[in-house]
């Protein structure tokens, strides 16, 4: 609790954006931003997903995305195993946010979120994204680097670098 301008106390307003962030793109800092400027406290958390490998380490996505939400002084970014409301009890987090791309998001984002609400009582706040970003996935991102095809305007500059680095695409 933190002391309030009338005098009282207000609680700190705090969510959570979890994801995979294979890497992180520009329409996932679109959603990190927003949400900064709605809440106090914003936790990015990379979920470590053991029967999955990806292209970027845990660590090395954690580190892509400190570098990339610096400029928010109330964001932080952490790590995460297990279940999102159990990250959400031990931080106490009352609220989840998600971006919305497409209609094709909402099946499964609303299956999650009823769940987890259901489970713990958490809510999920669907954000809808920038449509410039409508269309950009992690995955396809990866892909088009993979075959040398430009994802520049699709990442921010560090993680350009890092995916030139680890897909050996020369652009
Ligand atoms: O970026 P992604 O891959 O769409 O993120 C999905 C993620 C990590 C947010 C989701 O799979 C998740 O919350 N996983 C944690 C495990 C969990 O709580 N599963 C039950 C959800 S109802």
């Amino acid at each position: 609790m933190k002391p309030s301008a009338d005098g009282g106390t207000s609680k700190v307003r705090r969510a959570l954006c979890p994801g995979s962030f294979d890497p992180v793109t520009n329409g996932h800092i679109d959603i990190i931003s927003r949400t900064a400027s709605l809440y106090d406290e914003v936790v990015v958390a990379v979920f470590i997903n053991q029967s999955k490998s990806g292209l970027f380490s845990v660590d090395e996505r954690r580190d892509m995305l400190v570098e990339v939400t610096s400029e928010w002084p109330n964001v932080t970014i952490d790590v995460f195993e297990g279940l999102v409301v159990d990250y959400c009890r031990v931080h106490d987090i009352p609220v989840i946010v998600k971006g919305l791309r497409a209609v094709s998001d909402f099946d499964y984002e609303l299956q999650m979120a009823q769940m987890n609400r259901g489970l713990a009582g958490v809510d999920t706040l669907f954000m809808p994204t920038n449509p410039e970003y409508s269309f950009l996935a992690s995955s396809l991102v990866k892909e088009i680097a993979k075959w040398g095809g430009d994802v520049a305007s699709l990442v921010p500059p560090n993680v350009l670098k890092r995916l030139k680095e680890r897909t050996g695409s020369a652009q």
